[in-house]
C-alpha cells in the first residue's frame, strides 16, 4: 500500500478547510488497514480515521499524523427471520447509496436518513439520525480492529452504547476502534416512518401511506430546502451540517427560559426527551442570542437555510470558523445559559 506524505485534506472534507496530513493512506482492505496502523505505530505517529469527511472539521496546520481514508467496499445482503434482511455494509460505502438501495430492495428502516452525506463506517459513530429515525433503532452489528491489539471484534448494538449522537467510538472508547463493517437489520416490505412534523407536512393531504420510495424523495427535498443535501453549485451547503447538537436541559430549567422568553415575546419550542427533559432546537437558540441566516464574516458565514450550519463562503480558515464558532457559543450561553456543543469531529486543533 502506497503510503503518502503532506496530502491535502480539505478537499476531502465537505467543509473545504484546512490543512495537510503529514501521512496519508488510503485503506482498500483490511490488511491495508492493518499495514498502515503499524506503519504509524513505528513513526509514533497518531492514526486518524477518515470516512466521508461530512463531519470534519480539519486544523489550518493539518494534522501531525497519519490520516487513514477508509475505502473498503461492498454490499451483503441476507434474508434473516421472517422479514428481516440484513445488509452488511463495508465501511468505506457511501451512506446515501446504501439507503438507495435497501428501498430498491422494498426494505425499510433508513428512509428518513436519505440524502446524508458521509459514509458507512461513520454511521454508527455518531449514531446518525434525521427526521425521526436514527442507525442505532437498525445496526444489528458492527466490526472494528482494535488499534492497539489490531484484533478484530465484533460489537452488537448494546455493546455500541448508543445515545443522541454518541456510541461509546466517540465516547469512552474514542480512537480505539478501526471501523470495518456494519450490519442493518431492515425489514422487507415495512412501512416508512412519517414521524417527523417536516414530513408529516409533506404527506397531510395524501389519501394513501407514502411509498419508501416517496419518503425519500420529500427527504431528499426538505433537505435540498435546507440547504442540508451536497450540491458542488449551493454555497450554502459548503457545511459540515449541523454545527452544535441540540441541547437536552431538565424540565425545570426549560419552564425558566419559557417564561423568561415569553416575557419578551418568543414561544421557546422543546421536544420531550425522556425522563423529565426536553431538547431545544440550537438552531431557535443560536437565532435568538443575534445570528440571523445568512450572517457573513468575511469567508466563513451562517448558511441562508439554516442556523446551524456554519458554512465556507470560499476560501474560509479553520481559525475564522472557529472564531464564529466561539463566539456563537458565548453568545447563546450569555443569553440562554446554555452551553452549546459543536457537533463536528476536530482534527489537529
Ligand atoms: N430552527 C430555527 N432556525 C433554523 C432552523 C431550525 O430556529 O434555521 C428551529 C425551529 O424551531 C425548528 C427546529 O429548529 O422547528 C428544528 O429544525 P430542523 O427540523 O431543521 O432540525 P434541527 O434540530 O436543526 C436536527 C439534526 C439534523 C437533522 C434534522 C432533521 C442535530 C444537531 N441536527 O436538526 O442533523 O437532519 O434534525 O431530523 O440533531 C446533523 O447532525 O448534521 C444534521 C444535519
Amino acid at each position: 500500500m502506497m503510503i503518502r506524505e503532506q496530502v491535502p485534506l480539505a478537499p476531502l472534507t465537505t467543509l473545504g478547510v484546512g490543512g495537510p496530513a503529514r501521512y496519508f493512506a488510503e485503506a482498500l482492505s483490511e490488511p491495508d488497514i492493518r499495514e498502515a496502523l503499524q506503519y504509524g505505530q513505528e513513526r509514533n505517529a497518531p492514526a486518524f480515521v477518515l470516512g466521508g469527511g461530512s463531519n470534519l472539521l480539519v486544523a489550518d496546520s493539518g494534522f501531525d499524523g497519519l490520516v487513514l481514508k477508509i475505502s473498503l467496499r461492498g454490499i451483503e445482503q441476507a434474508a434473516d427471520e421472517g422479514d428481516a434482511v440484513v445488509f452488511s455494509v463495508a465501511a468505506g460505502e457511501e451512506w446515501d447509496e446504501l439507503v438507495a438501495r435497501a428501498i430498491a430492495g422494498d426494505c425499510a428502516g433508513i428512509e428518513c436518513l436519505s440524502g446524508i452525506p458521509g459514509s458507512v463506517g461513520g454511521t454508527p459513530v455518531q449514531n446518525v439520525g434525521a427526521y425521526g429515525q436514527e442507525v442505532s433503532e437498525t445496526i444489528s452489528e458492527v466490526e472494528a480492529i482494535d488499534r492497539l491489539s489490531l484484533q478484530l471484534r465484533t460489537f452488537t448494538n448494546a455493546e455500541c452504547g448508543f445515545g443522541y449522537r454518541t456510541s461509546i467510538f466517540n465516547t469512552t472508547e474514542r480512537d480505539r476502534y478501526v471501523i470495518l463493517r456494519v450490519s442493518f437489520s431492515l425489514r422487507r416490505g415495512g412501512r416508512p416512518r412519517v414521524r417527523y412534523a417536516d414530513l408529516q407536512r409533506v404527506f397531510a393531504d395524501a389519501s394513501a401511506e407514502p411509498t419508501l420510495s416517496a419518503v425519500r424523495a420529500a427527504v431528499r427535498e426538505i433537505r435540498r430546502s435546507k440547504a442540508m443535501l451536497i450540491d458542488p453549485g449551493d454555497d450554502d451547503a459548503r457545511s459540515a451540517g449541523s454545527f452544535f447538537k441540540n441541547p437536552v436541559v431538565p424540565q425545570s430549567q426549560f419552564e425558566e427560559l419559557e417564561t423568561k422568553m415569553l416575557s419578551r415575546g418568543f414561544v421557546l419550542p422543546g421536544y420531550a426527551a425522556g425522563d423529565g427533559l426536553r431538547k431545544l432546537p440550537a438552531a431557535w437558540l443560536v437565532e435568538h442570542a443575534g445570528f440571523a441566516k445568512g450572517h457573513n464574516r468575511g469567508a466563513v458565514g451562517i448558511s441562508r437555510r439554516h442556523t446551524l450550519a456554519i458554512v465556507n463562503r470560499g476560501g474560509a480558515t479553520a481559525a475564522e470558523i472557529i472564531a464564529l464558532k466561539n463566539d456563537i457559543q458565548s453568545r447563546v450561553c450569555a443569553e440562554f445559559g446554555i452551553e452549546l456543543q459543536a457537533e463536528p469531529v476536530f482534527l489537529g486543533f
